[in-house]
């Protein structure tokens, strides 16, 4: 991937990104309305909270935007409100769909929504499931894909691209 990650191709009607990820699984990403799924099973929510970007560190992987898996009789919106408030305490204000990705992974095909929320309130929880909590960040580190601290999920086009649309779309004056 070069600096300005992979670029964008036109297939079976919808733009998509093609990347190889951390643990060398095929990525492909589109920022168009759900390509791959209209019922996708897992979220992913690049959160901002007063002017700064809210993640949380997991206790395995290590800083990333909060998401996880879509429950039964959950619909991923919902979802997607619910993993941020679990994973970091907060309480979204806005959220808007940004686009979709999938992985093919080594035993499983799986499917992720991408939505951007801003966040009006952080209310500290008892428990933060399988996360230590909040972490706030003024800026997403340059080096992000080498830094250990971080996910492997934050180290791939998904980060990259995401970033790119939301300060576009939301993060302009
Ligand atoms: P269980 O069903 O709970 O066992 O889940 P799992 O550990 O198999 O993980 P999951 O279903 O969440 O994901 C399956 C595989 O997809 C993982 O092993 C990862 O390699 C990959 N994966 C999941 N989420 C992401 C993501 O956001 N980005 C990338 N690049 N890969 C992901």
């Amino acid at each position: 991937m070069n600096r300005e990650g992979p670029s964008n191709k036109k297939i079976e009607g919808f733009y998509m990104y093609r990347f190889i990820d951390y643990y060398h699984n095929e990525v492909v990403l589109s920022f168009d309305d759900h390509p791959f799924s209209t019922d996708p099973k897992h979220v992913w929510v690049v959160c901002r909270y007063q002017n700064k970007w809210l993640l949380t560190k997991h206790s395995d992987r290590g800083y990333e935007f909060p998401g996880g898996k879509v429950e039964e009789n959950e619909m991923a919106l919902e979802a997607a409100i619910r993993e941020v408030k679990e994973e970091t305490g907060g309480i979204v204000d806005t959220i808007d769909y940004i686009g979709q990705y999938k992985v093919r992974g080594k035993e499983k095909m799986i499917v992720k929504n991408i939505y951007y929320a801003t966040i009006k309130e952080l209310i500290t929880q008892e428990d933060y499931l399988e996360t230590y909590g909040p972490i706030l960040l003024e800026e997403i580190p340059h080096n992000v894909q080498k830094n250990r601290q971080f996910s492997f999920i934050m180290k791939d086009g998904v980060l990259l691209k995401s970033l790119e649309r939301i300060k576009q779309r939301f993060l302009t004056n």
